[in-house]
């Protein structure tokens, strides 16, 4: 499905307006260089339990790309027109994967009232270290020189759990093909949105919403400390670490994944 925001158009997937009301909406945001295709796992194990729905973001997957830089608030922007235009105007459960951590950050900044609950996976509320803010603009410089595959090369290596590479290489050509539908204008734009994204560690204690936090056990992103800092500080934040999974849990262990964002929707539904 497509919709068209003010300067761009975005795809999407939506498992349906159907089901009751008192069911809740949660709304997927993927991270970088990704597309909704990460999300697939979810959209067809978890349709019954609550409305879902997974866009590309701009520059990413089947959406349309324009000139960058992309901050994590017009992604945040870019969101909120996408459930406007869906006419979802309701509190929705943000599910954000790394990026899409720092997305729904930015939203529950700008946007609190349209967020009822947190599920952040894989994700640091951080913002940049000035040698990560380096490797921001090598990756810029990259992207525009040797273009997606060079960038594919990079972070391929760097996405999933040791055994993932060795033992499943259907889902490492899966992950390769989904890093490959990203654009140059979206890679080098959200790379800079990144790079320049605020510190989030502020907010933490502001987050009122029941929040679930999902890691793999072998993320090279995330680091055990800083996590368990984000667990502190947020009031009732549930974390799991889940073995044989690296920055892609979701993907790499979808059974254990699911049955977590279940347990979180039980919860959920019974206190609202
Ligand atoms: C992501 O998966 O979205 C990225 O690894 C986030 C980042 O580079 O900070």
């Amino acid at each position: 499905m497509r919709i068209q925001l003010t300067d761009v158009t975005i795809s999407y997937e939506d498992s349906g307006a159907l089901l009751p009301a008192s069911q809740p909406t949660i709304l997927f945001i993927h991270g970088y260089p990704l597309s909704r295709e990460l999300w697939k796992p979810q959209m067809s194990d978890l349709a019954g339990s609550a409305r879902l729905l997974s866009p590309d973001l701009r520059g990413f997957g089947e959406s349309g790309a324009t000139p960058g830089p992309y901050s994590m608030e017009l992604l945040a922007d870019d969101c909120i027109a996408f459930l406007d235009q869906l006419g979802v105007v309701q509190p929705v459960i943000i599910c954000g994967l790394s990026m899409g951590g720092y997305i729904a950050f930015a939203l529950f900044r700008k946007y609190p009232m349209r967020v009822g609950g947190l599920i952040l996976a894989a994700t640091r509320a951080a913002g940049d270290s000035l040698e990560a803010k380096t490797n921001r603009d090598k990756a810029i410089v990259l992207a525009e020189k040797e273009g997606v595959e060079a960038i594919v090369r990079l972070m391929l290596p760097k996405m999933l759990a040791s055994r993932t590479y060795t033992s499943r290489h259907e889902l490492v050509e899966h992950v390769r093909s989904i890093l490959l539908s990203a654009s140059v204008p979206g890679i080098t734009g959200v790379l800079a949105g990144m790079r320049d994204r605020p510190d989030s560690t502020s907010l933490l204690s502001q987050i009122e919403v029941p929040t679930l936090l999902i890691f793999g056990e072998e993320d090279q992103f995330a680091l055990q400390p800083e996590v368990e800092a984000i667990r502190h500080s947020i009031r009732g934040a549930k974390l799991h670490w889940i073995p044989d999974a690296g920055h892609l849990p979701n993907l790499e262990q979808p059974a254990i994944f699911n049955s977590l964002v279940q347990e979180y929707l039980a919860t959920f539904t019974k206190h609202r």
